[in-house]
């Protein structure tokens, strides 16, 4: 994972760079309202609270309190997301503010945990996948605890 990280970085730059003229037109436009720029991430994508995903967390629920520990720790962790998401500009991948107002908290930690998978049989991920013009979500490394982590750090945004 160590020697693949140089190649996502730069894979990550190159798509970007290719993107960037088309971001700014939108990043003008769509960061006057909220409203806007929700539909901007959701465009052509379902938006569906009940679908779980694909991976090993299954109907899970948050306490109503953000859990700040367990935030913190993922916030610790994000550095690796963020070569290709923002809270709230589209990159090469989603804004990822407002996360579980279109997804469920066990979809967002399969993506996390289980993107190869996600990617192939999950109906919002492979709608993502097109979105996003086929850039693949790298797998995060993170095991089931970090996941749950993040997941409440992502709840902050
Ligand atoms: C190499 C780029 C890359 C990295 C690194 C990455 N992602 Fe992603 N992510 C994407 C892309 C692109 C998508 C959209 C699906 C696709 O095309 O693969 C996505 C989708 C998502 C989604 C679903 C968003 C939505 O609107 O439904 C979540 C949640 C997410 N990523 C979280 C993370 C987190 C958390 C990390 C860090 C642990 C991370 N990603 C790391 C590229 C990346």
């Amino acid at each position: 994972m160590k020697k693949l990280l140089p190649v996502i970085a730069i894979a990550a730059l190159l798509v970007s760079c290719g993107e960037k003229k088309e971001d700014k037109k939108d990043g003008f436009e769509m960061n006057r309202t909220k409203t806007e720029k929700k539909a901007e991430t959701a465009e052509g994508v379902p938006v569906d609270l009940d679908n779980d995903g694909v991976g090993p967390f299954k109907n899970v629920t948050f306490d109503e309190a953000i859990n700040q520990e367990m935030a913190a720790a993922g916030e610790a962790k994000f550095n690796a997301c963020m070569a290709c998401h923002a809270a709230e500009q589209r990159m090469i991948g989603p804004a990822l503010k407002g996360i579980y107002e279109r997804r469920s908290p066990a979809w967002v930690m399969n993506m996390i945990i289980n993107p190869n998978e996600m990617l192939k049989k999950d109906p919002i991920a492979k709608a993502l996948l097109k979105e996003y013009n086929n850039a693949i979500m790298t797998p995060s490394g993170l095991n089931e605890e970090e996941t749950r982590a993040m997941a409440e750090y992502l709840r902050t945004l």
